[in-house]
């Protein structure tokens, strides 16, 4: 399953022992190197706490460039703020505790399936645009603010995570104004801003070290702290970063500001489902007619976007009938106001995990379920001599 590097042999049984047969236990550095040129296979190295930090994470970096496909798992005694950001930055896969043996266990399975997967993309050989791709990738979009974007991409999330039964990626695209960290009450040490220096040279780790976690299944990629920030992050650094989380991730989900932007644009193009969100009073409306004409004349098919109403129950005057009419769509999904929903944004859990069947939580289920796990993946993006064209197009773009 990995090799264990140890120098004390008690240490280096205590996690063989957690790791089951077909680990390798060996005994020093010099062995693990002459072990590694034998079995360029290997897919983890678990570097025990007697191994030193320092040398443990020259290892790492040194893998990350020449084996990038082989996971360092990082055995510590204790675990602090320090010890975690260095062994990020070197490009450690997962740090665990010495006494956690159930969770070495469940980090190493996790490192070998992700070498697997790497190493699957690296043979496949088709280049970026021909890999084929079996994670979903929903944005999240209202050209109006306050619709309830946050909420339903935040919701979304957590009920494709499923409490772990799937690996989900939440991307907060608001990049001047993102909520998404405060409404899940994270703590983040990174966000996507520090992608910005590592530009072209971004990799699935790299990306990896950005992500901050919420709960089983659910991680996060949120926005920069300065909302100046934004506008120094360039669309295909936004393609790059989303490229790479679709083959890291069943799926992706993306939060985005309440415009039309050159950042907004770049995760429409790798979307597989774009929710329209909406909520019953005119000026929704109006602004939801105008997105649907833009995505219309930027070739997005219908297939891939769909229609959602958000506070659908209030008696405001206008009927779903009429809406549907007006917009000549369907609208696919009705979730209801409830007082429950700031509430629980307010704890930091979106309602789908604190209150599952509460018919907030029951209505986005269905649409998760309905629309966007079988939805089919987007055969090919939109061509791309279409997409230069978008831009002159951006300009007709409703905004809020
Ligand atoms: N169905 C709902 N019922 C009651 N309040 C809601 C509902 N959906 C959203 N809200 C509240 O409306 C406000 C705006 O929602 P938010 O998701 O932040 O919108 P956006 O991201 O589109 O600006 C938040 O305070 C949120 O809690
Ligand atoms: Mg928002």
């Amino acid at each position: 399953m990995a090799v264990i590097v140890d120098l004390d042999p008690a240490g280096a049984e205590t996690l063989r022992s957690a790791l089951g047969s077909g680990s390798e236990v060996l005994p020093s550095i010099d062995a693990l190197k002459r072990y590694l040129e034998e079995h360029p296979g290997e897919d983890a190295v678990v570097l025990g706490s007697s191994v030193d930090l320092h040398t443990a994470l020259s290892i790492a970096e040194n893998m990350r460039i020449t084996r990038p496909t082989l996971g360092v798992v990082l055995v510590r005694r204790r675990i602090d703020t320090s010890v975690l950001a260095d062994a990020l930055r070197a490009g450690v896969r997962e740090v665990v505790e010495d006494r956690d043996l159930s969770g070495l266990n469940a980090a190493v399975r996790r490192t070998v399936d992700l070498s697997h997967r790497l190493r699957e993309g690296a043979l496949g050989g088709e280049g970026e645009e021909g890999e084929r791709r079996t994670s979903r990738i929903v944005t999240v979009f209202s050209a109006k603010g306050g619709c309830g974007k946050t909420t339903l991409a935040t919701n979304l999330a957590a009920v494709l995570a499923d409490r772990g039964r799937r690996e989900v990626c939440l991307v907060d695209l608001d990049l001047a104004f993102g909520d998404v960290a405060i409404a899940l009450q994270l703590f983040p040490a990174h966000t996507i801003a520090d992608a910005i220096p590592l530009g072209d040279t971004l990799d699935a780790e790299g990306v990896r070290s950005l992500l901050t976690p919420h709960s089983p299944g659910l991680t996060t990629l949120v926005a920069p702290v300065e909302p100046g920030t934004a506008s120094a992050i360039p669309a295909e650094l936004i393609t790059r970063i989303l490229t790479i989380l679709s083959h890291e991730f069943d799926y992706v989900v993306i939060d985005t500001p309440p415009a039309f932007d050159d950042q907004v644009l770049a995760a429409f193009d790798q979307s597989d489902v774009i929710a329209n969100i909406a909520t019953l009073d005119i000026p929704a409306i109006k602004n939801l007619k105008l997105t649907l004409e833009t995505l219309d004349l930027l070739n997005f098919s219908r297939e891939r976007w769909q229609i959602v109403l958000n506070r659908a129950d209030s008696k405001v005057g206008l009927s779903v009938n009429e809406v549907e009419k007006t917009l000549n769509a369907r609208i696919v999904a009705q979730i209801p106001s409830s007082r429950d929903v700031p509430a629980a944004t307010n704890r930091g859990v979106p309602i789908v995990l604190d209150q599952p069947k509460h018919p907030v939580s029951v209505s986005i289920r269905r649409f998760a379920e309905e629309y966007v796990i079988a939805a089919a993946p987007a055969e090919t993006a939109v061509p791309r001599e279409l997409r230069r064209d978008r831009r002159l197009f951006k300009r007709k773009a409703p905004s809020s």
